[in-house]
């Protein structure tokens, strides 16, 4: 699905129906060049923040998450250290830090509204790695697993 795109989500969602999902992944991000600029604005604040919207635009999931008779219920967000507030001290990539630190604080919610509920709600920093997004020049490697 492209996780901008309500309909998009909406049409994975009819696709499981009242299928299961025990775990639900958020990885989608994008990071765009490394600028100064805000690149975003209130009222349009761009793709790269849109993508940090996954739980929110995953709503049409959330059922098929919580009625899972799976014991292990788990909502996934791949997050950045570049969201974090302490760790800030070179500036830059504005918008894309922004996202980040928005959806470590989406899931820090989410993790209490849906205890009760059954579903462990994390976020993974996953260090700086060899991707597109990453680059070559990144300390850590992909593993198949
Ligand atoms: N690489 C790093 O060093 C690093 C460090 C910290 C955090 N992260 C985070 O790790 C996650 C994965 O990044 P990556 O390094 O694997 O980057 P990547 O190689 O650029 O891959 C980004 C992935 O996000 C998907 N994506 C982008 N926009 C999307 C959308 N609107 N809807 C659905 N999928 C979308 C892309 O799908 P398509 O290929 O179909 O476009 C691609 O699979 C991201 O959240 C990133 O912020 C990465």
């Amino acid at each position: 699905m492209d996780v901008t795109d309500l309909r998009s989500v909406k049409q994975a969602a009819a696709q499981i129906g009242d299928g299961a999902v025990d775990l639900l992944i958020n990885s989608a991000g994008i990071a765009g060049k490394r600028t100064r600029k805000l690149g975003m604005s209130i009222t349009n604040p761009g793709r790269r923040f849109s993508t940090l919207t996954p739980w929110g635009r995953c709503g049409s999931l959330k059922p098929s998450l919580i009625t899972s008779p799976s014991e292990r219920k788990l909502a996934v967000t791949i997050t950045s250290g570049m969201g974090s507030l302490t760790g800030n001290t070179s500036g830059g990539s504005i918008a894309y830090r922004s996202s980040k630190a928005a959806v470590n604080m989406v899931m820090r919610s989410a993790a209490i509204d849906f205890a009760p509920r059954g579903v462990a709600c994390v976020l993974i920093n996953p260090g700086w790695v060899k991707t597109d997004m990453g680059g070559p020049g990144a300390s850590l490697t992909r593993r198949k697993v």
